[in-house]
This record gives C-alpha cells, structure tokens and sequence, in this order.
C-alpha cells in the first residue's frame, strides 16, 4: 500500500493510541534490539529499554526463545503467533503469547512488532477448558449408560466404566486390542450404522432408544436400548458415539413381574373354584348317602337274579368311588380350619413314608431322605400337612412308574426363616404347556379313573393357608421337584434332632 501523507494531529493520535493500548508493543530490529516501545512495555521498566533485547524485557523470556515468533517472521515475512508454557518472571509456569508481525519500508523488511496477549485473561480461559475438558471427562466416565466412540475404521476412542460391565472388556483392552465391531455380534455394528445412515430411526445421524444385543466378551448376549449418533466435524463424519443402556436388570423385573400376575390369577380362580366344589360337594353327600344305602337294601332284600346282582355290585362301586371323590372334595374346601401346633416336617415326613415304603408301587423305587438336623418346628397343622407329603408323593410314585428314584429333602433357609421341602422323582415330567395347570382344581393328565385332579389343588391351598409357598419345576426328561416352603415356628423348641 503506498504511503499515505498524515497530519502531525494523526500522527499524534496513533502514537497516543498505541500508548494508551493496554498490551505490551515493542518494535524490534532484526536482531531483537528494541527500537520503540509503547507505554505498557515500559510501566515494569524504570530505566530505558531502548537499544535492549527484546527477551529482557517481556516478562517469561530471559534468553532468546527457541520458538521466537520474530525469527519465523524474518523466515517466512508473514505474522506469527507464539502460543506455549514458559517460566513467568513470578517462577511459575505460566502461558505465553507473543504475535509478531513485519514492518516494511520500500518492500524490505525493515522492523518487526512484538506484541504480548492479554496473559490474564488467556490464562482463565485456558483453566477453564482444562476444566471443562476434565469435567466433560467426568461425565462420559461416571455415565450410569455404557459409552462407547469410535472412528471412520472402528478404532475404539471412548469407552468407559459402565461400558466393561455391559461387554466384560477393560478399558485397556477396549482402546487398544478390540474395535466397534467386537462389541456387537456379528453384522451388528454394520446394521447400527445402517441405521445410523438412514433417517427412519430418530433422523439422519441418529439412533433413538433402539433395542438390540450387544456382545459380551464371554460370548453371552446381552440385550441393550442403543442410543447413537453419528459425530461430524466440518460436515464430515469424524466418529459415532453411542450410549449402551443394559436392559438385563428391566427385563428380569418384568419377568418377574408377569409370574407375579400369573400366580395372582391362579389363586383368585383357585379360590373361586374351591368354593364351588364344597358346594358341590356337599349337595352331593346327601343323595349319595341315599344311592348307597337303597342299592344295599335292594340287593340284600330282593331275591334278584345273579345278572341284577351284578349290575347293582357295580352301582354301589361306582357310587363309593362318587363317595371317595366327595370326601376329597370335601376336604379341599376344609382348609382354613386347621388345628395350628408346633409341627416337626422331618417327624411327618419321615411318617408319611413309612405308610406308603411297604405299598407294592415302591417297591422298585430308590428312596433317599436327606433331612436337615436341627431343622425348626412349622406351624401346622399335622393332618393337613401329611396330605401334603402323601399327595406329591403318591403323584411321583404314578410319574415314576415302578422305577427310579424319589428324594425328599429338607432344609432350614436362614435368610428366609423358612423351612424348605424338595420332593423329586426321575419320573415322566411335566411338559411346559401342562405345568401351569397342575395346581388347578379338576386338572388331570391320569386316564379317567385314575386321576380327580384334585390332589395338587389341595396341596396348594394347604400350603397356602400355612403362610408358605409351592412351585414345580419339571423337564420331560430331568424328571420333576416341588419346591416347598413353609415359615418357621417363632417358638423354635421341640425342633428336629435328627443325627
Ligand atoms: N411328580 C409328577 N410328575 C409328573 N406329573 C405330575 C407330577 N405331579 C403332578 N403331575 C401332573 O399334575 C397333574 C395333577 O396332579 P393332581 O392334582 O395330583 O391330580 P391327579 O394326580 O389326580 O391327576 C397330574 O395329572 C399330572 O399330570
Ligand atoms: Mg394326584
């Protein structure tokens, strides 16, 4: 630019300007000699500086500098910025900046500007992004969600705590021996990306709450909502984060919650039906009293012929086998008047056993008791609670068919204050469509005659009513195990001594 003629006013101005600028502005020949200097430059200097080293006078440099921005001006001729640590006059370390630019007189380079930044104001704002940085840092490590970043190639760039529980990865291991697509099963980190890719999912670049498995390092698959999004960087995409919420605790809890509901149903219409079968039950005392005891007149005081004899013989069977239907129906809905007395299950058990080891059905069948010592007294009540015991055994007897092995096992669980009682046999099983039933009154698998269906039913509803709980577990070829819990007595003398 050519010069241009400036009034002695101007020119005044612009030095008193360049005075009254609050940075220090040196003007420095070739060799770093002080040729002007402005106000600010001087305040700390008392004796003249003109003619000094520009080193000696800006606060942080007592020697040249090794990254002079001057010399890289008398280099290049264009500005330069110095912009590092150095030791500050005060001994501490501290940030320096130093912008240099060429003055030129009839094209050559003749002087260079020296002019320092405001150190102060710098040196906050740098704290404050270290901090930020350090806080941001805090965030992603202290993320209740897996985070997990990675590059264009699927080089693993962030990934924190949460995000080793969710794949069993250090973070080590996770930043330096594995990549993005480890972390899914296979084509899963492709498909993210697909989705990541189209605007169906929560738009363009991003993935909203989206469920899909992640990939353990066990191998094990566990489910994940994946929130993503694709990192860009002056319109090009840099990287993809994506946050990795574990849904293995929410979907245990909706498990449990559903078996919850299933069992709540199951009472209610177990309930509803019990009352219904002592109805029933006891409308039919009556007239079967009276079927039972004509057959008998008749036929004791008629002179039939033997065919009519016949016939009536099975009429009365039929009829006491109605009776023996109507006594358990009876019985079912006897269940809340109990006689409550402190009650040892290894004592019933172990009675109950000894009725039914000589009935020829046993004959075959391998028995192990393996009964807890010191196991605390229930409360029950002791013909109830044999019901109990003859019920399930007697339905592993019919499952076990003449052969195997049947294991009635007690314990005493601490945590609970339960006593426990496994009854299992080798037997035929449970298939999965028949187990939700087996406790409903009037359900049998037993051809007709066999079975009423009304055993387990009164076994649910005693164990029920004795505050405790029962549940079968069964494969068609592990055999089957009922799972008894009864609360322990709060008065714990007279236990089981056994042993
Ligand atoms: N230990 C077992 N092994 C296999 N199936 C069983 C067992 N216990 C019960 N079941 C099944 O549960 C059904 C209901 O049992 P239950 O109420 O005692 O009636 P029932 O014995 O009269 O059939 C049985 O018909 C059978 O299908
Ligand atoms: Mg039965």
């Amino acid at each position: 630019m050519p010069k241009r003629f400036r009034t002695e006013t101007e020119k005044k101005y612009l030095i008193d300007a360049i005075d009254a600028f609050n940075r220090r502005l040196l003007i420095i020949s070739h060799d770093h000699r002080i040729l002007a200097a402005n106000n600010t430059a001087m305040e700390d200097h008392p004796e003249n500086i003109i003619g000094k080293a520009c080193y000696e006078v800006i606060p942080g440099c007592s020697a040249p500098c090794p990254n002079c921005p001057a010399d890289e001006v008398l280099k290049s001729g264009k500005a330069a910025l110095r912009y590092d640590q150095c030791n500050d006059f005060s001994g501490s370390m501290d940030m320096l900046c130093l912008y240099s630019y060429p003055v030129y007189m009839d094209n050559k380079l003749d002087a260079l500007v020296m002019l320092d930044f405001d150190l102060p104001a710098l040196k906050n704002m740098e704290e404050r992004r270290i901090r930020s940085n350090a806080f941001l840092r805090n965030l992603i490590h202290s993320a209740v969600d897996g985070v997990i970043a990675s590059d264009t190639t699927g080089k693993i760039l962030i990934f924190n705590e949460a995000a080793t529980q969710v794949s069993g990865y250090s973070v080590e291991e996770a930043l330096n021996d594995i990549t993005i697509r480890d972390v899914y099963p296979e084509g899963g980190a492709k498909e993210v990306m697909r989705m990541l890719l189209s605007d169906e999912y929560g738009g363009e670049g991003k993935l909203i709450s989206y469920h899909i498995d992640a990939k353990h390092k066990s191998g094990e698959l566990v489910p994940i909502s994946l929130n993503a999004s694709i990192v860009y960087e002056n319109n090009k995409k840099v990287a993809t984060i994506g946050f990795f919420h574990d849904r293995r605790e929410e979907i245990r809890m909706q498990k449990e919650l559903d078996k919850t509901q299933v069992q709540l149903l199951q009472a209610e219409k177990m309930a509803s039906l019990g009352k219904m079968a002592a109805g029933v039950a006891h409308q039919l005392n009556n007239p079967l009293g009276g079927i039972i005891l004509f057959t008998k007149l008749v036929m004791e005081e008629y002179d039939l012929p033997d065919e009519a004899l016949k016939d009536l013989a099975r009429v009365l069977d039929d009829a006491n086998r109605t009776k023996d239907i109507v006594k358990e129906l009876l019985e079912f809905a006897r269940q809340t008047s109990h006689d409550m007395k402190p009650q040892d299950i290894n004592d019933i058990i172990t009675r109950t056993m000894f009725l039914l080891e000589n009935q020829s059905i046993f004959h075959n069948i391998e028995i192990e008791k393996d009964l807890a010592k010191d196991l605390p007294n229930i409360m029950g009540d002791a013909q109830q609670l044999n019901h109990v015991f003859m019920n399930t055994i007697l339905n592993a007897a019919d499952a076990l068919e003449g052969t195997g092995k049947l294991t009635l096992k007690t314990r005493f669980l601490t945590e609970k204050d339960m006593v426990s009682i496994e009854i299992s046999d080798t037997g035929s099983g449970i298939s999965a469509d028949v187990l939700p039933h087996i406790f409903e009154p009037f359900y049998t698998t037993k051809e007709q005659g066999k079975g009423t269906g009304l055993g387990l039913s009164m076994v649910y509803g005693i164990v029920e009513s004795h505050g405790g709980s029962i549940r079968a577990e069964s494969g068609p070829d592990v055999g089957t195990t009922f799972y008894i819990e009864l609360p322990a007595a709060q008065d714990r003398e007279g236990g089981s001594k056994i042993g």
